[in-house]
């Protein structure tokens, strides 16, 4: 049992993280200055989990309240997820995701230092292999960013590299996520994008609801099978457990790693309305338009490093995602 300080845990993929932790036995304290997150979410991790949750309402870039944390919490390590994550926002405002995510982590990492804490799992990206069309993306491949979003996971990654290769004492975990979709078994928690979300499968889940018309695919002249794109689409409680496991096993060894969290499978556009469609029980209606700018065709990971360090497999198939996330959607409308 480890005591583990999660930041952004209130969020999507922190709040799933949180249950994935309690679960393997470890105590959590989120940190969560709940602009991306809703205010019930840690009465519904309660819950679920049946334990009370402890959460600090503040943000990673206020150093005080950070030094109270780690003073008053026996804090072992820490899984930093708070930051800003929308790629077409980062071009409009570069410096906010900058400021929020860069300066974040360095605030943190300067706050773990002081109080002697150096274990990190940091959250980054696929978006950190920029613009490629390799098949099956193995991590020792160049980084480049195509966006300001692209551009703090690569510094956030580079200064946590510089401060494990410095001092043999701090442990670092990065995980490139892939594309994280579904929610959690429970139908309590999930993905509660903005109005109209930039990505595919709460666009679709909002179809499905009726809450928007129609899918639109962009783009079907792509090099692929249906000539859609091809996306890695890992269910995020499998994505959860990556975290646990990259955890364990920075306590266990001290050894830092860089893996990718995915499937390995590739699920193109059309798949994945097709699967949606049978999770929901209707054809969701769904018209071909252009492509989005900056996409590419097929990104999907080489699982094999995460299998080989940490013993990590993801366990959910497409129709798990879709299923889930429908139980999510249509709970939350139900609940209106
Ligand atoms: N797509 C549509 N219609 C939509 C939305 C998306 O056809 O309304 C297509 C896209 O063209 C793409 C696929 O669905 O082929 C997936 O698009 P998403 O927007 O869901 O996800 P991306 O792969 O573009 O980006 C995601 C994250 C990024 C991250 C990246 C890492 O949003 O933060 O994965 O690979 F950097």
């Amino acid at each position: 049992m480890a005591r583990i300080l999660l930041t952004g845990g209130a969020g999507y993929i922190g709040s799933h993280t949180y249950l994935g932790l309690v679960e393997a036995g470890h105590e959590v304290v989120i940190l969560d200055n709940f602009t991306n997150a809703r205010d019930d979410v840690p009465e519904r991790l309660e819950r679920i989990s049946g334990r009370p949750a402890t959460v600090y309402r503040g943000d990673v870039l206020d150093r005080a309240l950070l030094d109270r944390i780690f003073a008053d919490q026996a804090i072992d390590g820490v899984v930093h997820f708070a930051a800003l994550k929308a790629v077409g926002e980062s071009v409009q405002k570069p410096l906010d995701y900058i400021h929020t995510n860069v300066g974040g982590l360095l605030t943190l990492l300067a706050a773990m230092e002081a109080a002697g804490v150096r274990c990190i799992v940091f959250s980054s990206s696929a978006t950190v292999y920029g613009d490629t069309d390799i098949q099956r993306i193995p991590e020792d491949h160049p980084r480049s960013h195509t966006s300001p979003y692209g551009y703090t996971k690569i510094t956030g990654e580079t200064a946590l590299e510089q401060v494990a290769a410095a001092d043999a004492r701090w442990a670092v975990g990065i995980l490139r996520y892939f594309n994280p979709v579904g929610a959690h078994r429970s139908a309590l928690i999930g993905e509660d994008p903005g109005d109209i979300p930039n990505n595919l499968m709460p666009y679709i889940a909002k179809v499905a609801t009726g809450e928007l018309r129609r899918i639109n695919v962009f783009g079907d002249d792509y090099n692929t099978p249906d000539g859609t794109g091809v996306r890695d689409y890992i269910h995020v409680e499998d994505l959860a457990h990556g975290h646990v496991l990259s955890l364990n096993a920075l306590m266990e060894t001290g050894e830092s790693h860089a893996v990718n969290l995915g499937t390995g499978i590739g699920s193109s556009v059309l798949d994945v309305i097709r699967a949606y469609s049978a999770a929901c029980g209707r054809d969701l209606p769904y018209r071909i338009v252009a492509r989005r700018q900056g996409d590419v065709s097929s990104v999907t990971a080489l699982p094999d490093k995460a299998r080989a360090v940490l013993g990590f497999e993801a366990q959910k198939t497409l129709d798990d995602m879709c299923r889930s996330s429908w139980a999510w959607v249509s709970g939350q409308i139900a609940n209106r």
